[in-house]
């Protein structure tokens, strides 16, 4: 266990410097320049004087600057959302991205616990009725907020729920 919690904060501490990395760079070159090769996410004018352009919808925002925003301001934010259900968890990038999460550029869902696409919420709580409800409650409108997204809403079939984290079964 020892060995695999080591290898972990060296990980984290490896994408620490990658966010480090770009917050230096301030405006990115517009064509991603030379830490990363894939500029697929990135979109024309998306730019901002501040790291993690807080001010450029997320949608609108170029990869560099949705990495630098997650580390800036999803991850305090949802450790500390986290810590309300569990006081020791410990929240890292991988924890909703999984550990080969740089391997599939970020890409979600992708690791997370998968649920079943009908009755989503009726099965979870079957599963583990106070972890369904604490995501139901705290970690769907709290991400979605982050994301400048509404909740996802049954009636609609739209907005951020579950599945913007979790694979589908
Ligand atoms: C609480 C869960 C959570 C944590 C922790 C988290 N992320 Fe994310 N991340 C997401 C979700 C959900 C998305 C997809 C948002 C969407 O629907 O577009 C995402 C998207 C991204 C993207 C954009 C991918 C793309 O294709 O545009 C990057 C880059 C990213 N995260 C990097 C990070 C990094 C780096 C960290 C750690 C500093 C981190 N994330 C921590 C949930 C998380
Ligand atoms: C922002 C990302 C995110 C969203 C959205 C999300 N979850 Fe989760 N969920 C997680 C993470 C991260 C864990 C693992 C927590 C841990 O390891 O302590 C988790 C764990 C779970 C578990 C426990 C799985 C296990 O292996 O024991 C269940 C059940 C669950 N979620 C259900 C849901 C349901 C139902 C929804 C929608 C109402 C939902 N989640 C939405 C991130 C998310």
């Amino acid at each position: 266990m020892l060995l695999i919690a080591d290898v972990r904060t060296v990980r984290v501490a490896v994408v620490g410097a990658g966010v480090a990395l770009t917050m230096a760079c301030g405006k990115a070159p517009e064509s991603g320049g030379a830490a990363s090769a894939d500029d697929s996410a990135s979109s024309e004018g998306a730019s901002s004087s501040e790291p993690g352009a807080p001010d450029i919808p997320w949608a609108e925002k170029t990869f560099e600057q949705r990495q630098d925003y997650m580390g800036l301001v999803v991850l305090p934010k949802m450790t500390a959302v986290f810590k309300e259900h569990e006081a020791d968890e410990e929240v890292k990038c991988q924890t909703c991205h999984g550990e080969d999460m740089e391997q599939v550029k970020f890409e979600m869902p992708n690791a997370l616990y998968a649920l079943p696409a009908e009755n989503t919420f009726q099965a979870a709580m079957e599963y583990d009725a106070e972890m369904a409800k604490f995501m139901s409650e705290r970690v769907v409108p709290e991400m979605a907020k982050l994301l400048g997204m509404e909740p996802f809403n049954p009636e609609t079939g739209q907005g951020f729920g579950c599945f913007g984290c979790h694979l589908k079964e």
